[in-house]
């Protein structure tokens, strides 16, 4: 398997609703775009899009998503700077959004779920109990 397929594998274990699936491929396809257009790595500003809310079916709390995500991609070996993007995407984690690809993973989110009609996952980085 290649790294997209992986991440795919990764995404549909944790994530079985149909609408956060298509928010994924929404992202990644985005991402890709950018890359392109910035001169980014395709693959990896992909992969960033395809995973950035893998963990979030599972763990929705702004106590658990992203972290626990992080923590499940760095056992399966998932790179720093991987980490690193999708930990940025969420306002409250703390992690400064500073490269091209944190700052489009950001931007690619906030398109993505402006375009679904109920409950966009950009809310759910808003929300702080
Ligand atoms: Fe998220
Ligand atoms: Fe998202």
């Amino acid at each position: 398997m290649n790294q997209r397929e992986t991440a795919w594998c990764l995404l549909t274990e944790f994530t079985q609703s149909e609408s956060l699936r298509k928010h994924a491929l929404a992202v990644e396809a985005c991402m890709r775009a950018y890359a392109r257009k910035a001169g980014g790595d395709e693959e990896l500003w992909g992969l960033v899009g395809l995973l950035h809310d893998f963990d979030y079916e599972k763990y929705p709390s702004a106590d658990d998503h992203p972290y626990k995500g992080s923590e499940i991609l760095k056992e399966r070996g998932y790179s720093e700077e991987i980490r690193r993007a999708i930990m940025s995407h969420a306002q409250y984690s703390g992690v400064a959004r500073l490269s091209p690809m944190e700052k489009t993973l950001f931007a690619c989110d906030e398109l993505a779920g402006s375009l679904r009609p109920q409950r966009p996952p950009r809310r759910h980085h808003r929300r702080r109990r």
